[in-house]
């Protein structure tokens, strides 16, 4: 997720676009760069300077003693390549005269760059982005305008993407295009803007539209032009904004777990894109290691902590029963001194959002010391974990705020899983019917992930009768025990309340002589296979005098017929469904957390990343 804007027209291009990256930094802030235009010259600054990205360049800029009237500028939070200025937006065309930003990921960007280099291109940075430049480069060869050849280049591309396009020969025009990725765009006098997201436009206008997908605009001081596909001019839909500033960088939402639990269907989408090629196959280009070598492999260990640990622990059941490897799930703390039994034949695998929490990196480091293969999962490229790891699997929830992990475990699973597969796909160890039936229902997930976030007023309504609870029991079998320690973890976290995860079949021996009534248990019946023995474990605790809030699939009955409060969610394989299935639990958190009039976003005694020990 990055954050693009583009002005043109006014006095001071500049200010408008460092202001509005300010205010976009909460998609990204990685790198930042501006482009300018100049009596037909593109002047660029860019710079890398971790979470100070945006004040590096206004700092950077100030000696610039000019007026601009059109300019484009980017926040990033970084997908493809390193974190560098090499990589940062504004990307330019091999003559300098073009610049683009973009937001978003071109998928077949690799074949696209063979194809330019062929014809002469030099391609400076590892982005997926300049690719695109040198692409609209080539088309104004053949087509008339710039907007024709960006039409032309698009045509090209798959993918996501939100773009902004201005050339030192048209100086006053932003060429602007829409695929999935956010864009609006907006006006007051004669400046024209473009933004991807409301906070980033508000102190200057709130005369803003939305482009559609597919839509082309073209930007001119005083005039806004949207086309669609084919060239025809389609009428803007105006947005209706009374929000202010921060309340944008919310999106409208309360706070910033509600709108990270509404961008999970994204972050889902992200995370595959690209990876499942056309034929059905998954490509993960950046683990470093030969699929022979993971042929040979012998076992798999990951380390974690928290939630990423239970986003590992959903995984160990993917890959035992899809590649036929063992798996051993275990808490960097513990794993880093427990002198482990490690090799070349074991594959270790490190996850975590941030890529720096100080347990899950030195347990790393450690099982690279004794000769294993290194990868990590991480939602940050170029952490410190990724640094150091032999490979990486990027996960692409965009930036997390909130301290409770929302969106970036649900990418985890999913990157997980993907890699679950893969491992199966070179070792073989799946029909060709059962490895597609799983590829399909990967593709399902961002629609029922959607379909499972709108039914938050059944969530919120249970938490509104359990405001006298203060003890959570939340069980769950199978894939679904992990999800049973992520609802716990969530509950603990952001409400203050005793809430403990358990395997049902570990009930009988101890805790269920705690259960008495007053206690909540929060029963995961979805999943299949284990489900007959959940519902046994919840005739137990509610024979104790529990009330049983029931996590079920649509239409079963038998499941709503034993549940005081149900949940339904939509029926998906049981080694999927963590991914819907924690959804309603993340929910359940936060109503019972805000009911208690707590800040969800910034528990007490929490911190995002944790880098101490
Ligand atoms: C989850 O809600 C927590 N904030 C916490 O458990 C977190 O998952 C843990 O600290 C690991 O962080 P990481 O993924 O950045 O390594």
């Amino acid at each position: 997720m990055c954050g693009i804007i583009g002005v043109t027209g006014a006095d001071d291009a500049l200010d408008i676009l460092l202001d509005g990256l300010e205010r976009l930094e909460y998609r990204g802030y990685d790198s930042a760069g501006v482009a300018l235009i100049d009596h037909g010259e593109v002047v660029r600054v860019r710079v890398a300077d971790g979470t100070h990205s945006v004040a590096t360049l206004r700092r950077d800029t100030e000696a610039v003693d000019q007026a601009f009237s059109t300019g484009i500028g980017h926040t990033r939070w970084a997908t493809h390549g390193q974190p560098n200025e090499a990589n940062a937006h504004p990307h330019l065309d091999c003559a300098g005269h073009l610049a683009l930003i973009h937001n978003g990921i071109i998928e077949n960007y690799a074949e696209i760059a063979e194809d330019l280099v062929a014809k002469g291109h030099t391609m400076t940075s590892a982005t997926d982005t300049e690719v695109l430049a040198h692409l609209i480069e080539e088309c104004t060869k053949v087509e008339p305008t710039l907007t024709d050849a960006v039409r032309r280049a698009l045509g090209m591309v798959r993918g996501a993407f939100a773009i902004g396009v201005v050339s030192a020969s048209d100086p006053e025009l932003i060429v602007a295009a829409r695929q999935v990725s956010p864009l609006i765009v907006g006006s007051s006098g004669s400046a024209s803007y473009i933004a991807s997201d409301i906070p980033a436009l508000l102190d200057r206008t709130r005369e803003l539209m939305v482009i559609e997908d597919g839509e082309i605009v073209e930007l001119r001081p005083g005039s806004i032009r949207i086309t669609d596909a084919e060239g025809n001019e389609v009428p803007g839909r105006p947005l209706d904004v009374d929000w202010d500033v921060e309340a944008a960088q919310k999106d409208g939402y309360d706070d910033f777990m509600t709108k990270e639990i509404h961008e999970q269907p994204r972050a889902i989408a992200d995370t595959l894109r690209g990876r499942i090629g056309s034929d059905g196959a998954i490509e993960l280009d950046q683990l470093d290691i030969s699929p022979d070598e993971l042929a040979q492999l012998r076992a798999v260990t990951i380390v974690a902590c928290g939630s990423s640990y239970h986003a590992a622990m959903v995984a160990k059941y993917a890959i035992e029963r899809w590649a036929r490897l063992p798996v051993d799930v275990d808490i960097a703390s513990e794993f880093r001194y427990r002198d482990p039994v490690l090799d070349k034949s074991t594959l270790v695998i490190g996850v975590s959002q941030s890529g720096e929490t100080i347990d899950t990196l030195q347990a790393m480091r450690q099982a690279k010391a004794a000769g294993a293969h290194v990868i990590v999962v991480s939602n940050v490229v170029d952490s410190s974990m990724a640094r150091d790891a032999d490979g990486v699997l990027y996960t692409r929830a965009g930036p997390e705020v909130g301290v409770a992990a929302t969106k970036t475990v649900l990418a985890q699973i999913v990157a997980l899983e993907l890699l679950g597969l893969y491992l199966a796909q070179v070792r073989s160890t799946l029909s060709s019917q059962k490895f597609d039936d799983i590829v399909h229902e990967l593709f399902e997930l961002e629609g029922v992930v959607e379909k499972t976030i709108e039914r938050d007023p059944a969530v919120a309504h249970v938490a509104q009768e359990l405001a006298h609870a203060h003890d959570y029991f939340f069980l769950g079998r199978h894939a679904s025990f992990p999800t049973a320690l992520e609802g716990a973890l969530k509950l603990k976290e952001i409400s203050y309340l005793h809430a403990e995860g358990y395997a049902g079949g570990e009930l009988k021996h101890g805790p269920l002589a705690v259960i008495e009534p007053g206690c909540i248990v929060v029963a995961i019946a979805t999943g299949g296979e284990m489900k007959e023995k959940i519902l046994s474990n919840v005739s137990e605790v509610k024979s104790r005098g529990a009330t049983v809030v029931m996590l079920a699939e649509d239409g079963d009955e038998l499941a709503a017929s034993l549940a005081d409060y149900l949940l339904l969610v939509p029926a998906m394989s049981p080694l999927l469904s963590p991914v819907k299935d924690i959804v309603p639990l993340q929910q359940l958190a936060y109503h019972l957390a805000r009911n208690r009039g707590l800040d969800v976003d910034r528990p007490r005694n929490l911190a995002k990343t944790v880098t101490v020990e």
